[in-house]
């Protein structure tokens, strides 16, 4: 095989056959296909898109290229659940515990954010002792006493999406769909659960800022775990504000503790709720109602298990910031723009995201804000407080937030499940 016909057929609009697909994706990884041809590639995958077909051979080679994990000897059913990333998603934090406590396994390899969306991984860093690295024979067993894991994934996962995803990073093919939903089913499908909920999220925040082009991210990704046998279900929900009340690490954790107590944010539990009922039905469970589970405190015995098993203390302080500052409500009414890419973006600044993978971040760097869209405010009160432990990091957080705020504004904003595909 040679590169340099792979090449040319994609950027002239032919068909890669599955034998070439399947040898391009095996030679880039071994390093025997270099960047620049592979750049080349991508640039004209991101110009001419790949068939049904070529994705699912494509997102087949990359899970190929690692270890697909085989959960069969859990004696029960699984599910995992994969966000396209959001401000204060802090989902995977109840959810996950949520789901174990009905009796569905949740296998759950997370990664650390990147730009304005956080990481789960760096959230649960913000618990002291709290470890991300869990080695398989521990992930294993942790996932047959407490039924949950949410962990750093390891080497073997789909080593193909680690190297093509650090070079469309730098060539400016990350906004494909096809690129997408490869990358992110190939190490979904590898984890090995038997049904996944993927939420795409939708709206300035997200990564698709337009709703019918996160509904296509969906129907592709549904399509390429079906195909590859995970019953597998979409939601697209609004992320043209944040969820919740809190964007950042240590105040995202606690949240979470707060939903798992049986309290915080309406629209946090409305779609820890919601996704949960699709994963127990994706897993066969469809007859356990998680509400239960939530008010009864079996899901937050699970979170403490689990947070337990990884060294955490799931009852040690959470960091808290050196420095606070306070935005107040420009004028009196009903908040109508609460806008999540400026609030994200302020997180981030404050030093709650990184800028670079290598960067780290900082536990008690956040945003918290006191109302969320539809409610009433009056001018001058503290609506949003910013975490941070530099102080000079306040001021481009607050430019930030220039423009974020609307009060008796005509803005539109989206229902919080926007739309589900799959079966
Ligand atoms: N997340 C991924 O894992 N891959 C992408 O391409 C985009 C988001």
């Amino acid at each position: 095989m040679d590169a340099i016909d792979v090449l040319r057929t994609k950027r002239d609009g032919g068909r890669l056959t599955p034998e070439q697909i399947r040898w391009i994706i095996a030679a880039y990884t071994d390093g025997s296909v270099p960047d620049e041809q592979m750049s080349a590639l991508l640039m004209a995958v991101f110009f001419r898109g790949m068939s049904g077909d070529e994705l699912a051979v494509w997102t087949q080679a990359m899970i190929d290229s690692g270890e697909r994990k085989d959960l069969s000897s859990l004696g029960r059913p699984t599910a995992d659940k994969h966000s396209t990333g959001g401000v204060g998603d802090k989902i995977t934090l109840p959810l996950a515990p949520l789901v174990a406590a009905c009796g569905v396994a949740v296998p759950q390899l997370s990664g650390r954010g990147l730009g304005h969306t956080g990481g789960t991984l760096d959230k649960l860093e913000a618990i002291p002792g709290w470890r991300a690295d869990v080695h398989e024979e521990a992930y294993l067993r942790q996932l047959r006493e407490v039924g949950a894991v949410i962990c750093a994934a390891g080497n073997d996962l789909a080593p193909a999406d680690k190297k093509l995803y650090a070079l469309r990073d730098v060539t400016g093919t990350v906004e494909s769909i096809p690129l997408i939903a490869s990358s992110i089913m190939s190490k979904k499908i590898a984890e090995g659960a038997d049904a996944l909920v993927l939420d795409v999220k939708t709206g300035s925040g997200a990564f698709m800022k337009d709703v019918e082009a996160s509904r296509e991210l969906a129907r592709t990704m549904v399509g390429l775990g079906e195909a590859a046998g995970v019953r597998t279900v979409a939601l697209v929900t609004a992320m043209d504000r944040p969820l919740g009340r809190s964007a950042g690490n240590a105040v995202e954790v606690a949240e979470s503790v707060e939903v798992l107590a049986g309290g915080g944010p309406a629209d946090v539990v409305e779609l820890t709720l919601a996704l949960a009922r699709e994963m127990l039905a994706g897993a066969g469970r469809s007859d356990v109602d998680p509400a239960d589970a939530l008010a009864d405190g079996r899901a937050m015995d699970v979170w403490r298990r689990m947070i337990t098993a990884q060294g955490g203390d799931p009852d040690a302080a959470l960091p808290r910031p050196r420095e606070t500052h306070v935005v107040t409500a420009p004028a009196s009414g009903t908040l109508t723009r609460l806008d999540a890419f400026a609030l994200g973006v302020a997180a981030w600044r404050l030093g709650a995201g990184r800028a670079r993978k290598e960067d780290a971040v900082s536990a008690a760097a956040g945003v918290v804000w006191t109302a969320g869209v539809g409610e009433r405010v009056t001018a001058g009160q503290p609506l949003i407080e910013l975490h941070t432990d530099d102080p000079d990091r306040i001021p481009r957080a607050i430019e930030a937030l220039e423009g974020s705020i609307g009060v008796d504004t005509e803005d539109e904003l989206l229902p919080l499940v926007v739309d589900r595909i799959g079966a």
